[in-house]
């Protein structure tokens, strides 16, 4: 099976990991250990923003900046539904409410004109989240929310080494929070980073990595323990120095995919709008016209022919089972975005896909969808 993605660990990181588990500090009580804090370091000049702060998950990384930006009960959160339920949750958590925005048909990101509508004296932030490895079109979006006296977060758990508009995904919302679990662009089995060029965003979400405290033991605001370990610092800081590497092959697999589909008068293929460089988390594509069973039917036969073609999202979170009952959720409200659900499904790209495979993928996929 040609599977969706792959982990790409080396000897450099089985050595690193090994490193630190002989050095005996294999995590650190103000999660700033030497280890995490080179990656810090790292992860900072990578992306071109003032602060990096490790944090044990992607979805860690959204709640600790919501929290920053002080979300709470009686807020509300502009989010795509057409996203991993984790971009809705982490603002659940904060007791804040997620209002679902509609999406752009053709970047499947959340979309700007849905975003203006849903705007009250409420909103706290945008939640907007780069999909497939996208960036999000930023700039309008910035511009709405700070009229709005809102936060603009990117959830770029997707977008490792994207770019928007000359500027790597990490620099250009007021916080960026990314995920380094098993399947992402780079890894560190779990993890996540907050980045931010705001000080007093940065030294907050330091705090509520480590439950709330200014300084050891004495607890200045709501946190949790959401510490990065000096073993997964260690094993992300080697997969940062592969990244260019690791995106490098993503995009040449998708350009050759790109170029073998294009023949297909079946499918929409995946594009990178002007400004944007696509990190190529995944390789999306649409099938025109479709419904769902027809969708499926496809992704079955392409899975029975070993490759696989998983469907990111068939179900939007506005129509999960927590969301629709919570928050009276019904069919219908975002059109595009339950369009796309019918429509989606994705094919292998990662950095372990080679050329052939690429060939096999795109052949097999005009013959099922003929
Ligand atoms: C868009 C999006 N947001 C948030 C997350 C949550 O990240 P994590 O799994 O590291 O908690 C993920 C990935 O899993 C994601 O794809």
């Amino acid at each position: 099976m040609i599977k969706i993605n792959e982990t790409c660990i080396g000897k450099e990181e089985i050595e690193a990991v090994e490193e630190v588990l002989k050095s005996g500090i294999i995590t650190e009580k103000s999660g700033m250990g030497p280890r995490v804090l080179e990656f810090e370091r790292g992860y900072t000049k990578y992306v071109g923003a003032k602060h990096a702060v490790a944090v044990s998950s992607g979805t860690a990384a959204l709640h600790a900046a919501l929290l920053a930006a002080d979300v709470g009960p009686e807020d509300e959160v502009i989010v795509p539904s057409f996203t991993f339920s984790a971009t809705a949750n982490a603002v659940l958590m904060t007791g804040a409410k997620p209002i679902f925005a509609d999406i752009d048909k053709d970047t499947y990101c959340i979309k700007c004109e849905s975003v203006e509508g849903l705007l009250t004296r409420k909103t706290k932030a945008i939640l907007a989240v780069d999909i497939y490895g996208l960036p999000v079109e930023l700039d309008p979006i910035i511009e709405i929310a700070h009229q709005h006296d809102a936060v603009v977060i990117e959830d770029a758990a997707q977008s490792h080494g994207a770019m928007y508009k000359g500027r790597i995904t990490g620099s250009v919302a007021d916080i960026t929070c990314f995920s380094f679990y098993a399947a992402k662009n780079m890894t560190t089995g779990e993890g996540g980073m907050v980045t931010t060029n705001d000080d007093d965003y940065a030294s907050a979400v330091r705090m509520i990595r480590t439950h709330g405290e200014e300084r050891p033991y004495w607890v200045t605001r709501l946190g949790a323990n959401y510490r990065m370990t000096e073993v997964e610092a260690a094993m992300g800081f080697v997969q940062l120095q592969k990244l260019p590497s690791f995106l490098e092959k993503r995009r040449r697999n998708a350009e050759m995919m790109t170029q073998q589909l294009s023949t297909s008068g079946k499918l929409i293929l995946p594009r990178e709008p002007e400004g944007t460089k696509h990190s190529w988390y995944l390789y999306t594509v649409r099938l025109r016209g479709a419904n769902a069973g027809k969708r499926n039917k496809i992704v079955e036969r392409l899975q029975s022919k070993g490759i696989a073609a998983p469907v990111y999202y068939e179900t939007p979170v506005h129509l999960q089972p927590l969301y629709r009952e919570s928050f009276g959720g019904k069919k219908r409200v975002l059109p595009e975005t339950e369009k796309a659900a019918r429509q989606v499904f994705s094919l292998p790209i990662h950095p372990k896909v080679a050329p052939e495979d690429v060939s096999y993928i795109a052949e097999n996929v005009k013959k099922v969808t003929a």
